[in-house]
C-alpha cells in the first residue's frame, strides 16, 4: 500500500465518526475538533494503557488531577508569562500572519499554492507572541481579574508537589501522572489534530535525587519508547531527536523528542524533558536557602519550600525533575496512522477500472475548469487527483478521500466518480485499521446472518449482551446489511473480532454438531473459526491482549 495521507486518516474519521471538525455547523473554528462516538472510544483506550502502565503497574507513581484554572502566579514563576511566546510576523501585502520559525509550513494567503516567502510578500519583524489563552475569573472584569487556561498539565503537578509528598509519604524516586486538557493560542494550527489550540496531555512529572537525573533520563527514554512500540508503533517509525541546545525551553537542561512518522513526516510525539530543580525552585519561596541550581524568578508569593527531607543527610533537598510528555492527540494520529490499511482483496474487472479511470479523468478536468473553489482547493485537488491516477487500480481507495477534501463537493462530476468507484471498492478491496484489541474502540460485533429469523436474532443479542456484561469488551450488535459489507465495515474501525450467528448455530444446516457454535472473523486475517458459544468469552479474552 502506497504511505498513508493525512487526506485518508482525515476522511476516515469523519465518515466513520471518529474526530469530527469542531462547531462545524458555524463554520468550524479554527484548532479544534470533536471525538465523535468511535473517537472518544479509542482515545478513552489510549489513556487508560498510558494509566495502566505508568501508574497502576508501577510502584513508584501517584496520579493526580489538578484544576485547569490556575492562579495567574503559577504562570509568572514557571515563566511562561515570560517565555512561552512564538515568534510572529505580519505580511504587509497579503495581510496574512504566520510563525516566523514555521514559514514553511504556512501558506501565502493571496497565492494558497505558495509558502509566504516564495510569493511578493513583505514582512515585518518578528515578535513575540504569547500562546496562552486569557480567561476571566468571576464577574467583574479588571485587570486582577484574569487567569490563563493552562498551556500545559505540568505546573498543576509541581504546585501539589508537597500536599502528594504529604500524603503518601513517598520517598525518591517516585512520579506523579496526570492526563489533561491543555490549551494553546497556536498562530497556524495544522495538520487535523496534530497541532490544535485545544488537545490532551498524558504527563509524568518524575523526582530523583540530584546527580541521578542523567540516568533517569535515559531510562525514561527508553521506557517510553517501548510503551509506543507495545501499542503498536513500529520502530521504523519511530525515532528520537536529542534536542540541540538552541531549540530547549526555557525549563530544560536536556530534552529528547520521540519523533513519529506522520502523513506529514516526522515529528514530534512526545517530549521527555531532564528540568533540573528549576520548577520545584520556582515554585518555592526562600530560594536562596535551596541552593539552586537552575536560574528561576526570585518568587517572594509562594507559601512553601518545595522540597524533599533526606533522612540519609538530614537535609532538605530540592528532587531534579524528569518528565516524558506526551500529546493525546498526537497519539490518536499515531496509532490511525500506524493502522491504516488498504488491501485489494480481488481483481477488478478491466471495463470497471476503466469507467473509474475515465470518471476521474473528468472530474479533475472539472476541477481545472472550476472557478468556484478557491486556488489553494483546485492545487490541493489536483495534486491529488493526479496521484491517484498515476496509480491506479491501487489506489481506487483514495478516492473517497479525494472528493472528501474541501472544494470538491462543489465539483458536480464528483458524484459520478463517487457512483462508479463505491461498487468496486466493496467488491475488491478492504479498508482494515490494524489496531490492537485494547485500543479498539469496539471489541466484537455479533452478526446475524439473518436479521428477520427470531431465533437467530435472539441468541445473537444475548451473546453480545453476555460478552458485555462484565464491562471489558465493548460488544456491539449489527443487523443492518449483508455479512459481506458489515464485516467490510468492522474491518474499517478496527474492530478485532466479529461473530456470526447462523442455521448452524440453530442446529438447523448441514452438520448437527455445529450447534450452539458460532463463526468468529478475524480482522487481520480473515481466518473464521468455528467456536462453541459457551468458550467465546475465553476464546476473545485470550486474543484481547
Ligand atoms: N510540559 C511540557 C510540555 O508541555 P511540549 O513539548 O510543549 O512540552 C508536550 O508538549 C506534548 O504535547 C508534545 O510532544 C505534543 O505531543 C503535545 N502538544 C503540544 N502542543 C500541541 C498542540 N498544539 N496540538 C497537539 N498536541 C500538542
Amino acid at each position: 500500500m502506497p504511505a498513508v495521507t493525512m487526506d485518508q486518516i482525515v476522511s476516515l474519521c469523519k465518515r466513520r465518526g471518529f474526530i469530527f471538525p469542531g462547531s462545524e455547523i458555524y463554520g468550524g473554528l479554527q484548532g479544534t475538533y470533536d471525538y465523535g462516538p468511535l473517537g472518544v472510544e479509542l482515545k478513552n483506550n489510549l489513556k487508560a494503557a498510558w494509566w495502566r502502565a505508568n501508574v497502576y503497574e508501577r510502584d513508584d507513581m501517584e496520579g493526580l488531577d489538578a484544576a485547569i484554572l490556575m492562579n495567574r502566579l503559577t504562570w509568572k514563576y514557571s515563566g511562561h508569562e515570560e517565555t512561552f511566546v512564538d515568534p510572529l510576523v505580519d505580511c504587509l501585502v497579503c495581510k496574512g500572519r504566520f510563525r516566523a520559525d514555521r514559514l514553511h509550513d504556512s501558506r501565502c494567503l493571496r497565492h494558497p499554492s505558495k509558502r509566504p516567502g516564495e510569493c511578493e510578500g513583505q514582512f515585518t519583524e518578528p515578535r513575540p507572541f504569547n500562546m496562552m489563552f486569557k480567561t476571566q475569573v468571576g464577574p467583574v472584569a479588571d485587570a486582577d481579574s484574569f487567569a490563563y487556561l493552562r498551556p500545559e498539565t505540568a505546573q498543576g503537578i509541581f504546585v501539589n508537589f508537597g500536599n502528594v509528598l504529604a500524603t503518601t509519604s513517598r520517598k525518591l524516586p517516585f512520579g506523579i501522572a496526570q492526563i489533561g486538557k491543555a490549551f494553546r493560542n497556536e498562530i497556524n494550527p495544522r495538520n487535523f489534530i496534530f497541532r490544535v489550540r485545544e488537545f490532551e496531555q498524558m504527563e509524568i512529572e518524575y523526582f530523583v535525587r540530584p546527580g541521578e537525573e542523567d540516568a533517569w533520563h535515559e531510562r525514561w527514554l527508553e521506557e517510553r519508547l517501548a510503551w509506543w512500540r507495545n501499542l503498536g508503533l513500529s520502530s521504523d517509525n519511530l525515532h528520537v531527536y536529542p534536542v540541540p541546545p538552541s531549540e530547549l525551553a526555557h525549563y530544560s537542561k536536556a530534552t529528547y523528542d520521540l519523533m513519529y512518522r506522520f502523513p506529514i513526516g516526522f515529528e514530534e510525539l512526545e517530549g521527555i524533558a531532564s528540568r533540573s530543580d528549576y520548577d520545584l525552585g520556582s515554585h518555592s519561596k526562600e530560594q536562596e536557602r535551596l541552593g539552586l541550581t537552575a536560574r528561576v524568578i526570585p518568587n517572594n508569593d509562594s507559601t512553601e519550600r518545595l522540597t524533599y527531607f533526606d533522612q540519609a543527610t538530614n537535609q532538605h533537598i530540592v528532587p531534579f525533575v524528569i518528565e516524558p510528555s506526551a500529546g493525546v492527540d498526537r497519539g490518536v494520529l499515531a496509532l490511525l496512522t500506524e493502522g491504516y490499511d488498504e488491501q485489494q482483496v480481488k481483481a477488478i474487472r478491466p471495463e470497471r477500472q476503466h469507467t473509474v479511470a475515465e470518471a476521474l479523468t473528468a472530474f479533475l478536468k472539472s476541477v481545472d475548469r472550476n472557478e468556484k473553489i478557491s486556488a489553494e482547493q483546485r492545487d490541493a485537488l489536483l495534486e491529488r487527483g493526479e496521484a491517484i491516477s498515476r496509480d491506479l487500480p491501487a489506489a481506487f481507495p483514495q478516492i473517497p478521500a479525494l472528493l472528501d477534501m474541501p472544494g470538491a463537493s462543489s465539483i458536480e462530476l464528483g458524484k459520478k466518480l463517487r457512483g462508479q468507484v463505491e461498487p468496486a471498492l466493496d467488491e475488491a478491496f478492504r479498508t482494515v485499521l490494524h489496531l490492537k484489541p485494547a485500543l479498539a474502540p469496539i471489541k466484537v460485533a455479533v452478526l446475524p446472518l439473518k436479521r428477520n429469523q427470531p431465533d437467530i436474532v435472539a441468541i445473537a443479542r444475548q451473546i453480545r449482551k453476555d460478552l458485555q456484561a462484565d464491562g471489558t469488551m465493548r460488544t456491539i450488535y449489527d443487523d443492518t446489511g449483508a455479512i459481506g459489507r458489515l464485516y467490510r465495515r468492522q474491518d474499517e474501525i478496527g474492530t478485532p473480532f466479529c461473530i456470526t450467528v447462523d442455521f448452524d448455530t440453530l442446529g438447523q444446516g448441514k452438520e448437527p454438531v455445529l450447534q450452539q457454535t458460532v463463526t468468529v472473523r478475524d480482522r487481520d486475517s480473515m481466518d473464521q473459526e468455528r467456536v462453541p458459544i459457551a468458550e467465546l468469552r475465553t476464546y476473545l479474552a485470550e486474543r484481547m491482549r
